[in-house]
């Protein structure tokens, strides 16, 4: 099989496609996918660029790609769920993705997949696991934040509530702002640069965001928005301490890309290496530092902050086919590439390493 690989860390311009022998079914529990599509995510570029080897311990090669689309070949006689030929789509922690084909073991927590939602393409659907399961992990647990607030007027949770979800191009903030118009009828302030403010509604569909501001022009944005105006912000960019005054008294920030508390990047597999203590060191360090992170988030503005990591789970995967059939989310794809065009690949991981520039998804196709 071709795979996507880091051959030792660095930015995409070390990533290879190489050969390894096509793996085959050795337990009943597993599951060999022909894969059609992947979709290159954040996590992959970081991890492949060796930023957190200090504190986890990651394999070299890396093996690039979480989520996939594909086609059962082969699988174990106690996978009873799915039978050989379903086309399907998931996300395995363990990366790997962007190969021709993968083993996933339904055992492990590490692999979590469902069948394709009537009407989505492979590429659509490599598209959607990991931003998906994100975005609708985080709406929900705004959800839960505002009915747990013992106010009367907080029971409809995130119903009607204000949310600031930056990045309406970007992979997870697409998908975040479309459930929160579609399942929470929110009023949803996004922020874009320049050159994507005019493909918003193309993408996302006709309201889906009510007010969006372009953050290369107007650079303060809690000036362009209002102090204490917003509920709820889901930081997709790292800047959860700009965006905290924006935040009503008693509202929620939940950061997905800030720098993550050290028990995040813990491996919960049985089967993972031992972590070092220089790894468990660093961990606690920063476990220390988002604690900290927190306690200010508190007592200067009167606001909650929450890290979230996301953990494949497949009734999770399932829950993505929900709102995809119910029409509240679209796939947002933006530049896809065959797996063997290896310049084309490294070229698309390049734009996501930077940052900047990206619209929806890379996706990769392995056909
Ligand atoms: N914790 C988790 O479990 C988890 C899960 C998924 C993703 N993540 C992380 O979350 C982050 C977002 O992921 P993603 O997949 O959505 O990223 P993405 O698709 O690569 O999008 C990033 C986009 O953010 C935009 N951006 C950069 N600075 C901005 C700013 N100041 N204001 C508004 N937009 C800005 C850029 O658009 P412009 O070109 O317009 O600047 C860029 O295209 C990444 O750091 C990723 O690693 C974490």
């Amino acid at each position: 099989m071709r795979s996507l690989v880091a051959p030792s860390f660095g930015d995409p311009s070390v990533y290879d496609v190489v050969d390894f022998p096509t793996p085959i079914i050795t337990s009943p529990t597993q599951v060999l996918i022909k894969v059609a599509a992947a979709s290159i995510n954040g996590h992959d570029i970081v991890m492949a660029s060796g930023k957190t080897k200090m504190v986890q311990s990651l394999p070299l090669p890396y093996p690039i790609g979480l989520d996939f689309a594909g086609t059962i070949l082969e699988l174990g006689a106690e996978v009873t769920a799915f039978a050989k030929g379903d086309e399907v789509y998931g996300f395995t922690a363990k990366g790997g993705a962007a190969s021709t084909h993968l083993l996933l073991d339904t055992r492990h927590r590490d692999a979590a997949f469902a069948k394709i939602p009537k009407g989505l393409t492979m590429v659509e659907a490599a598209s959607l696991p990991a931003v998906a399961i994100t975005a609708a992990t985080a709406l929900k647990r705004a959800d839960e934040y505002f009915k747990s607030l013992s106010s009367s007027s907080e029971t409809s949770g995130l119903q009607g509530k204000t949310v600031f979800i930056p990045g309406a191009l970007s992979g997870v903030g697409s998908i975040a702002l479309q459930i929160a118009k579609h399942q929470y009828n929110c009023r949803t302030l996004t922020a874009v640069s320049t050159s994507k403010l005019p493909l918003i509604e193309k993408s996302l569909g006709e309201g889906v965001v009510d007010q969006a501001i372009d953050y290369t022009v107007q650079t303060d944005i809690v000036t362009a928005i209002g102090k204490g105006t917003v509920d709820f912000v889901l930081d997709t960019t790292g800047l959860a301490a700009d965006y905290l005054p924006l935040l009503r008294r008693s509202g929620l920030c939940l950061s997905i890309a800030r720098l993550p508390p050290g028990s995040a990047l813990k491996n919960e597999d049985p089967d993972a290496p031992a972590q070092s203590r220089v790894a468990c060191i660093g961990q606690n360090v920063m476990d220390g530092l988002d604690a900290a992170f927190r306690a200010w988030a508190k007592t200067r503005w009167g606001v909650v902050y929450v890290y979230q990591k996301t953990e494949p789970r497949s009734e999770d995967v399932e829950e993505v086919s929900g709102l995809v059939g119910k029409g509240w989310v679209r796939p947002v794809v933006g530049r896809t590439v065959g797996l063997e065009d290896e310049e084309g690949v490294r070229e698309g991981c390049m734009q996501m390493f930077k940052g900047k520039g990206g619209v929806g998804k890379f996706v990769i196709t392995a056909e």
